[in-house]
């Protein structure tokens, strides 16, 4: 029976010739709900999942929060996940079972669910002065047929807060050299003149 095979590589390559050009199960990027695309614009036919995201909403500049996006419900069989966020001075650190690839993260391969959900971990490097960061997810749930037929994905997003570095940036200690020529002056003039006196005496 050759045909059922046939069609589905028909379904598949009409598909792929709207997406770019990587393999969909190993990872998708573009499609977090950052703009309009998000995963459900090929998967469908699921129940709708349960998106989440988990972490600090509030990060100080320059430092690195933990993340973790969890799917629940939907055909919840395996998972894959898309993150960006809107500000291009922070940075996304994949964790277990994801991969950075222009600058967001995405599954590597269709996780499977482990205690009634399909979880993956993230780092989050705030940018090194004051603002905010805005993350997106998308998590799609699927029924592990390697298409894109009976799965259904959710958005979620995460408004973080970045608040500055108030400790002062001034120098300590040290002598700067703008201030350090005068005073080293005062002292030679002063022992000179001192010197000069004892002679005298
Ligand atoms: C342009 C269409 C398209 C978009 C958008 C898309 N996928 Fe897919 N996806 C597919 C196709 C086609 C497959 C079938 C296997 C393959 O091509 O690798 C697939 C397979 C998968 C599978 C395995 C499905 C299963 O039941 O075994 C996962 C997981 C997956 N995609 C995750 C995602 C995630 C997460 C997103 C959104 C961030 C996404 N996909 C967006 C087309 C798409």
């Amino acid at each position: 029976m050759k045909f059922p095979s046939y069609a589905a590589a028909g379904v598949l390559s009409a598909c792929l010739l709207s997406a770019p050009a990587f393999a969909n199960s190993t990872g998708m990027t573009g499609n977090s709900g950052k703009s309009a695309a998000t995963c459900s614009s090929c998967h469908s036919g699921g129940t709708a999942p349960t998106v989440t995201l988990t972490g600090p909403s509030s990060l100080a500049a320059g430092a690195t929060g933990e993340y973790t996006l969890t799917i629940t419900g939907g055909p919840g069989l395996r998972g894959g996940m898309n993150v960006a966020v809107d500000n291009t001075a922070a940075s996304l650190e994949p964790g277990t079972g994801s991969k950075k690839q222009s600058n967001e993260l995405t599954h590597n391969a269709p996780k499977p669910a482990a205690s009634g959900a399909i979880t993956f971990n993230f780092s989050l490097v705030a940018p090194p002065s004051a603002g905010s960061v805005k993350i997106f997810a998308a998590g799609n749930s699927v029924n592990g047929d390697n298409n894109s037929t009976g799965d259904a994905a959710a958005t979620t997003s995460l408004t973080v807060n970045v608040t500055g570095n108030n400790e002062p940036q001034e120098e300590e200690g040290g002598c700067s050299s703008a201030g350090g020529a005068p005073v080293l002056a005062f002292a030679l003039t002063t022992g000179l003149a001192l010197l000069r006196r004892r002679r005298r005496s």
